[in-house]
């Protein structure tokens, strides 16, 4: 087997330099952290269904004109994506009042927000990720002006999306995060939406029962996170039940 040069390695992915100038393979581990990284367990198969979920989103952001670093995926834990510089910052879209909001605001959780709120957060691991304003963004030049008025209208975007599409397999959206990244291509550039959105980056509650199907099961200590990440693929129909009922359960569609 070939090496290929390792890019950079994440707390959950790892990306490597792609086939072609211009484009990296990101592969998805089944590690999951919380606590700025000091909670950490193996959980079996994680990488495998984020893999799969993220390639069904930025498939379908693509095929609205919402721009992303997406190509194709290209086995169980790897994806093509095209080489972005990513934006040190973690925007975050709430509709629901849930985790860090509650906490600093002191809202209940599950209280349903007045309209959706964009929150900016400083990607430094060192400092627990701040959150930060636009001012701040502007200011040390992570961002332009220009610059974050596309990221905030992508979230916009992504939001409205990413609502109606758990909406209708009875999952409500409660929160979110993505990352941008500037896309270069000749002289032009563009913001795109990076990295990943699955179940580890979004906050997901079935819509009646409120149970959570998203990463708040392992911080929190609610079950098994692999079968909850297993029951958001299947409602989305990127996994299926197999008919024998003796097999050892669902299958993932090709
Ligand atoms: P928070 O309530 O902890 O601020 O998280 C808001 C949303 O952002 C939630 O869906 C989880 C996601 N998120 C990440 O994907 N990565 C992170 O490092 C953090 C802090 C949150």
């Amino acid at each position: 087997m070939t090496r290929r040069r390792k890019i950079y390695e994440g707390k959950a992915k790892t990306l490597y330099e792609g086939p072609e100038p211009g484009t990296l393979i990101q592969h998805f581990k089944d590690d999951a952290t919380a606590q700025n990284g000091k909670k950490h367990e193996i959980i079996d198969g994680k990488g495998v269904l984020n893999n799969r979920i993220s390639e069904f989103v930025f498939n379908k952001l693509n095929n609205l004109g919402v721009p992303t670093h997406f190509l194709r995926r290209l086995n169980m834990r790897e994806q093509l994506i095209k080489e972005v510089e990513i934006i040190p910052i973690e925007v975050v879209v709430r509709n629901i009042a849930a985790g860090s909001i509650s906490k600093r605001l002191g809202l209940e959780q599950g209280t349903r927000l007045p309209r959706s709120i964009i929150e900016f957060y400083y990607k430094d691991d060192a400092l627990g990720d701040p959150l930060i304003s636009e001012e701040h963004i502007t200011a040390f030049g992570w961002a332009t002006p220009q610059e974050l008025d596309d990221i905030m209208s992508l979230a916009v975007r992504v939001n409205d999306f990413l609502s109606g599409l758990f909406a209708g397999v009875g999952i409500q959206l409660v929160d979110f995060k993505i990352e941008c990244g500037r896309q270069f291509e000749g002289d032009l550039m563009r913001i795109v939406v990076a990295d990943e959105i699955s179940p580890d980056t979004c906050r997901l509650w079935d819509a009646k029962t409120r149970k959570k199907l998203d990463k708040d099961v392992f911080r929190e200590d609610l079950g098994d996170l692999a079968d909850a990440y297993r029951e958001v693929a299947q409602r989305l129909g990127i996994l299926v039940e197999t008919e024998n009922a003796l097999s050892t359960g669902p299958r993932l569609v090709e």
